[in-house]
């Protein structure tokens, strides 16, 4: 997962699968870099009949490669599997002259049977026979399963999804369905929701349960008790003067928030308008001075800048009065279970304040997924609000989700403060809840030859009308439009 979206489906199989009695483990894949074999094959994973299973959420990025966070993971696979292209089908197909595979047939793509020529032929599927590293049999006893995310409109879809499918099964896992597919493009949630319930559930109560298969369609119970929170929260005492945040390595920052540890403030010296008055909207040039951030900044031209936005004060200031949290307060966050798993555990930099928090790594405003309505309805007291956000969660009212929530662009703040206000919850739940806000990346127009102790950017002011006439205005674009009487952002280099 790059932005999130794998991961926070891992973690629904995974509060799914605990309710229905499976031991259930969410493994960042990056976590496997050091031991691939120990992770998923360890006689821990294993059942009484000496087999271990697992399931594969794989994004796709780039040009049809993994996200960073699996990419010594596919360096691995492909090396077992003997597999050097990242596009092994498409290689096979070409050689075969079959046209290809190009099924367009909704959440699973018809795949090679097993027993295809270019299945066994690791020279078909663009594969590398001499290579030492190929084991047939390196995943042997694995059961597996992969759901590749993606966007139709890249040329290469779910391309990681597709390579660790073919890889896995090359190197001996055997494959339990063929491939699921979501559309980022179309309604990547609702494809996953499909496959989860219709393919993976049915099909592992089947082989594991026995006698239990849910019908067709069947979504667990929704469970009343609040849902166990993988944090706690440490306040530090009332008067405690601001404190620096702890020092954190980097095996231990989140993959996908390491950029919240390893940003750096840059002070902002130009913020200009290039649009006439007569010209609708705005368009803004903006310098940010990075003579004192070092080696962390060097740039070449045309890089992508990453920046981390923060939210605006009034709804940092709802979103606490709603939920009653104390802006001042200090706090640290950390694992609930003390001792276990703490590599990769960091979410962001604490001890921080509440008001930081809130306002810089929690996104407050996209609109949430249905799997986090179903979350936020275990903490609505009134059970108005609570039936109105598990009715929009279910697929029954999957309509009503799309016009209220995303055709009305309603995000958590607003929920929390205005549609359910009878929403309360502990800051840590709201942080195991609430998405991780994502940097924003600005092309960089400066040249570095010429400018090296500057970046350059031109941020277009991102500004879109609600139904109800009221106007939403983009995080990070007018986050840095402000930034008018000097002020400092948090940028990274993303390449
Ligand atoms: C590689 C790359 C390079 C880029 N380079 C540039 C560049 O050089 N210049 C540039 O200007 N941009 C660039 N972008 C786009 C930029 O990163 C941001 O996406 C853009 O500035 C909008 O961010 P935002 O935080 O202002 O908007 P956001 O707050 O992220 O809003 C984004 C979208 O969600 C909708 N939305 C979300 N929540 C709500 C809500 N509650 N109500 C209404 N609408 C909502 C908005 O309508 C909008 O469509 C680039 C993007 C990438 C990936
Ligand atoms: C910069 C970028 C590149 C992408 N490249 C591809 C691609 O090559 N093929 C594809 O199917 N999807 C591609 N996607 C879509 C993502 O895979 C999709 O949005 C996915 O849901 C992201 O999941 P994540 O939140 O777990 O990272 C790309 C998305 C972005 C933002």
């Amino acid at each position: 997962s790059q932005t999130g979206t794998a991961e926070s489906f891992a973690q629904e199989i995974a509060r799914e699968g605990e309710d229905m009695g499976f031991k259930v483990r969410v493994v960042d894949l990056e976590e496997t870099e050091e031991d691939l074999h120990g992770i998923m094959l360890d006689e821990r994973t294993r059942d009484a009949d000496g087999r271990s299973r697992a399931v594969f959420l794989m994004s796709t990025y780039g040009e049809g490669e993994p996200t960073d966070n699996a990419a010594a993971f596919f360096g691995v696979v492909k090396g077992k599997a003997g597999i050097r292209t990242n596009f092994p089908e498409q290689e096979g197909s070409r050689k075969d002259d079959d046209g290809g595979d190009d099924d367009d047939d909704g959440f699973a793509e018809e795949k090679k049977g097993e027993g295809d020529d270019d299945d066994d032929d690791p020279e078909a599927a663009g594969g590398n026979d001499d290579d030492d590293d190929v084991d047939p049999k390196f995943f042997d006893g694995m059961d597996y399963l992969v759901f590749g995310l993606g966007n139709r409109q890249y040329e290469h879809f779910v391309a990681m999804g597709k390579l660790a499918d073919f890889c896995l099964n090359k190197a001996g896992a055997n494959r339990l369905a063929e491939l699921g597919i979501g559309d980022d493009d179309d309604d990547l949630e609702a494809d996953f929701e499909k496959w989860k319930d219709e393919v993976m559930w049915p099909l592992l109560k089947a082989r594991y349960v026995g006698d239990d298969v849910p019908a067709e369609g069947e979504k667990p119970e929704v469970k009343e008790k609040l849902p166990a929170c993988p944090y706690v929260t440490e306040y530090l005492p009332k008067d405690a003067a601001p404190s620096e945040p702890d020092v954190i390595k980097a095996e231990d920052m989140h993959t996908s928030t390491k950029h919240y540890f390893t940003s750096v403030d840059c002070p902002v010296s130009v913020v200009r308008e290039l649009r006439t008055k007569e010209d609708p909207g705005s368009t803004v040039h903006l310098e940010i001075d990075i003579s004192k951030a070092g080696d962390a900044l060097r740039y070449n031209t045309a890089d992508n800048l990453g920046v981390l936005p923060v939210n605006d004060d009034s709804i940092v200031e709802s979103v606490a009065k709603a939920l009653s949290l104390d802006l001042d307060a200090q706090f640290r966050l950390k694992p609930a279970r003390d001792g276990e798993e703490h590599r990769h555990a960091a979410l962001f930099p604490t001890p921080c304040s509440v008001r930081e928090c809130l306002a810089r790594y929690c996104d407050l405003t996209s609109a949430p997924r249905r799997s986090e309505l179903k979350l936020l309805a275990a903490y609505a007291r009134d059970p108005l609000d609570r039936t109105a956000l598990l009715r929009m969660a279910s697929k029954e009212g999957k309509a009503e989700y799309k016009s209220k929530i995303m055709g009305a662009h309603v995000g958590i703040a607003d929920i929390v403060t205005k549609l359910c206000p009878s929403i309360s919850m502990p800051l840590e739940h709201f942080v195991a809840l609430c998405p991780r806000m994502l940097p924003r990346y600005y092309t960089i127009s400066s040249s570095s030859s010429v400018h090296p102790d500057s970046v350059h950017i031109t941020v277009s002011l991102l500004t879109a009308e609600r139904p109800d006439g009221s106007i939403y205005k983009g995080v990070c674009s007018h986050h840095l439009a402000g930034m008018v009487n000097s002020g400092t952002v948090r940028v990274f280099n993303r390449d």
